[in-house]
């Protein structure tokens, strides 16, 4: 589950550093100060979850939580989870201090937060304060577990870094060892900080943390999303912070944080041995009084024994886990299930005004539950062919998919030859329905089509690497990606094509499902599909975003273009900025181009050279990280067969033959040097 509201704030210098620049000038008055918690940083009211009123049940129960932050002993890790009241006036409070905060100090400064926070927002609903210490926010919404990205904000450090380009290497790399020993933290302190220095000397400390309740997935999106944001926000300085409510990154060329990590007083003592000092002092005499042959024999029989028992024991226990896996996924199947009348009086009897789309495989349609919840539903053509036990057991599969950029599957239904899967209702359209479409397209901004690209490779590398299958789409294009309320996109109809297991990384299929203009051409061509072709649908997909232009063609005055040769003839002649949605403003020109770039990696004809789902997210979220330089796209073609219609097949073949050959060459070579010096003007 994941929030996100409002945009971006910059805290400015004036604020910057109170607890550590003139902590290091000033010892006596930062004593003081720490004290005090006065570092007081930031504050958000979110007003668009509304206002309480005074005397309210909301508000006492708020005072309540507040009133007892302070006084709560019980949590000594520097995490509180607390809420109170009931229903629609339960208040849901979090309070997160910094992981090297000692208990005391952390409880003082959720003090003087719990007691700031009602007068910085007064009755707003939810609302989040940030000191250097520690965080607190509460609302009306369940935030526990919850990763919230937004309402952030950054701070940069005055100072410019010198030798900017290996700065920000060791930058990278410390940040990118920080973020996965952060997210690896358990579920009491997910926090890392380490240093690094650089070539010519200049040190570089880091300080790395997630809201402890958070998963270790969450938090690493987390981490990598504000990662990303720090050429925003602090491009070649020498520090700066990127924070928000469920996870925050800081940098700096001096030692802010304490070192000595708190010792954690629950945490039970390294596993207690049986032997008391005495018996292992008499053994120790023993040891010492046989002859040191008959020991070493005695001792090769005990490991050998131990080992034997050791191995019995674990194959019992995978054994009663392999029967109680095969019990919860019987009932898991039933809690999955959803009866048919259920599902046809949600739909309204699938009548037409529900019907929400017609997908390769079936009407979708619009539904409500009696418990409210809003679902859709692809009702499958009837001629899927396939068992009720094989159906059941993919559908158990792709439930387990869960990431905030796929769409939910929630559960099934069989009836007869119907059948039905239900998913979560994802209240926006698809990305074709704004980004192909001149008045829509506005409410993109680069910005949030920035979001997309990268939350579509997020869910895609989910698909590909991180989740137990490996899932190849197969079908990815615009109008499988769905938006939420905040525009966050979900991609859709995935696990729908044969599942293909973690072993097998390529799988010939006679049955083609693709989308013609967004498939690989040995997918297209030979029915070959592997994570590769997908990443081929991706490159496709970002150069759509970015030029808001359908891959079928683009409008070139006289004749029809098809993008990826439009985008392809714009970057070899250093001319990439074309490709760019005129209706975009160019503030973001650098990473509009890098996204370009990246596009153009992906449309390789030889799928050896296209960047996997986890080189493309490293480079979207690694500024630094230099890219390959793009050879000219599969299906390049001249001029004289351009004018392709959408479904029509592709020519491939004649790419093999002849003419084309030369010219493509020489355009490979000349765009070495033409358009890359042209791209990122530093
Ligand atoms: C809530 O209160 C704030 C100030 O107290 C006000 O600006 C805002 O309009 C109010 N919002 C609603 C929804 O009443
Ligand atoms: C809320 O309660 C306080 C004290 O109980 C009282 O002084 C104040 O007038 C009340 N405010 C409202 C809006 O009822
Ligand atoms: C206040 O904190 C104590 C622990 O210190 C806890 O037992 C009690 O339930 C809390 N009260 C409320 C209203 O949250
Ligand atoms: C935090 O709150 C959630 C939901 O209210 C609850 O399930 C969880 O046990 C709480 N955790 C702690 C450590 O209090
Ligand atoms: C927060 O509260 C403390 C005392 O509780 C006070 O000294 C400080 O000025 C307050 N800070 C803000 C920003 O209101
Ligand atoms: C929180 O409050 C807002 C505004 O009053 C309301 O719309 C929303 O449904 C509430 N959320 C919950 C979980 O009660
Ligand atoms: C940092 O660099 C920028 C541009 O390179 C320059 O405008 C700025 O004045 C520099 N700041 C300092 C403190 O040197
Ligand atoms: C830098 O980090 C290392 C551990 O990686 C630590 O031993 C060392 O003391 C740190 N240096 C400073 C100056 O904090």
């Amino acid at each position: 589950m994941i929030r996100r509201k409002a945009s971006v704030n910059v805290v400015p210098y004036s604020d910057y550093g109170m607890g550590a620049v003139s902590c290091m000038l000033l010892f006596f008055l930062c004593g003081v100060l720490s004290q005090a918690n006065a570092q007081y940083l930031f504050q958000s009211c979110d007003n668009s979850n509304g206002n309480y009123t005074a005397n309210s049940t909301y508000n006492t129960n708020l005072i309540t939580l507040l009133s007892n932050l302070s006084s709560n002993t019980e949590i000594n890790y520097g995490f509180y989870n607390f809420s109170h009241g009931q229903n629609a006036d339960k208040v849901n409070a979090i309070g997160l201090c910094r992981g090297d905060v000692e208990p005391n100090e952390c409880r003082s400064c959720l003090k003087d937060a719990g007691g700031n926070i009602t007068q910085l927002c007064p009755n707003q609903k939810e609302a989040t304060i940030y000191y250097d210490n520690c965080l607190l926010r509460y609302s009306n919404h369940s935030i526990f577990g919850v990763l919230d990205i937004s309402p952030d904000f950054y701070m940069a450090n005055p100072n410019n870094a010198t030798e900017v380009v290996e700065f920000n290497r060791v930058l990278d790399d410390l940040l990118k060892e920080l973020k996965g020993k952060a997210a690896s933290g358990d579920s009491r302190r997910k926090y890392a900080t380490d240093n690094d220095t650089t070539m010519n000397f200049q040190t570089i400390y880091g300080l790395l943390q997630c809201s402890p309740d958070l998963t270790q997935t969450d938090c690493n999106d987390c981490l990598d999303e504000a990662i990303t944001r720090i050429p925003t926000c602090c491009d070649d300085r020498r520090g700066g912070r990127v924070v928000g409510p469920s996870c925050n990154i800081r940098y700096e060329n001096y030692r802010f944080y304490e070192q000595t990590t708190i010792i954690d007083p629950e945490t039970p003592p390294p596993s207690t041995i049986n032997t008391s000092p005495e018996e292992s002092s008499n053994t120790t005499i023993i040891v010492i009084a046989v002859i040191v042959p008959a020991a070493a024999v005695v001792l090769v029989t005990c490991l050998f024994l131990y080992l034997r028992r050791r191995k019995a024991r674990k194959n019992l226990a995978v054994k009663e886990e392999e029967d109680e896996k095969e019990e919860d996924e019987i009932s898991i199947v039933e809690s999955l299930q959803f009866n048919f009348d259920t599902i046809r009086v949600a739909t309204e009897d699938f009548s037409d005004s529900n019907k929400l789309g017609q997908g390769g495989f079936g009407a979708v349609y619009w539904g409500r539950l009696s418990n409210g919840q809003i679902i859709a539903v692809k009702r499958l053509s009837r001629d899927s062919g396939q068992g009720d036990t094989e159906f059941k057991n993919e559908v158990l599969l792709v439930v387990k998919l869960q990431h905030r950029n796929l769409v939910r599957l929630l559960g099934f239904c069989l009836e007869g030859r119907e059948r039905l899967l239900v998913y979560e209702f994802v209240p926006n359209k698809s990305l074709d329905y704004f980004i192909f479409d001149p008045s829509m397209k506005a409410q993109l901004d680069w910005e949030k089509r920035y979001k997309i690209i990268r939350g579509i490779a997020r869910g895609l590398l989910y698909l590909h690497e991180d989740s137990q299958l490996r899932i190849i789409h197969r079908d990815l294009k615009a109008s499988n990606i769905l938006l939420d309320q905040e525009m966050n996109p979900k991609i859709a109809d995935f696990g729908m094509a044969r599942l293909v297991l973690m072993d097998q990384t390529q799988a010939n299929t006679s049955r083609i499902v693709g989308t013609y203009g967004y498939m690989a051409p040995e997918y297209a061509m030979h029915g070959q599909f592997s994570v590769k072709s997908d990443v081929f649908s991706f490159g496709v997909l970002i150069l759509e975003i970015v030029s808001g232009q359908k891959n079928s063609g683009i409008n070139n005055g006289e004749n029809m273009e098809d993008l990826l040769n439009f985008a392809w003839r714009n970057w070899k002649e250093g001319k990439a900025i074309n490709i760019v949605d005129p209706s975009l403003n160019s503030n973001s020109r650098n990473e509009m181009l890098r996204c370009i770039h990246i596009g153009l990696l992906c449309v390789q004809e030889n799928l050896v050279d296209r960047p996997t789902m986890a080189n493309i997210v490293l480079m979207l979220n690694s500024y630094s990280l230099s890219l390959p330089i793009p050879a000219e796209p599969a299906f390049y073609m001249n001029s004289r067969t351009r004018s392709l219609p959408e479904m029509q097949s592709w020519d491939y073949n004649s790419r093999e033959t002849g003419s084309s050959e030369p010219i493509l060459k020489s355009a490979q070579e000349s765009e070495n040097e033409v358009s890359i010096t042209e791209l990122y003007p530093r």
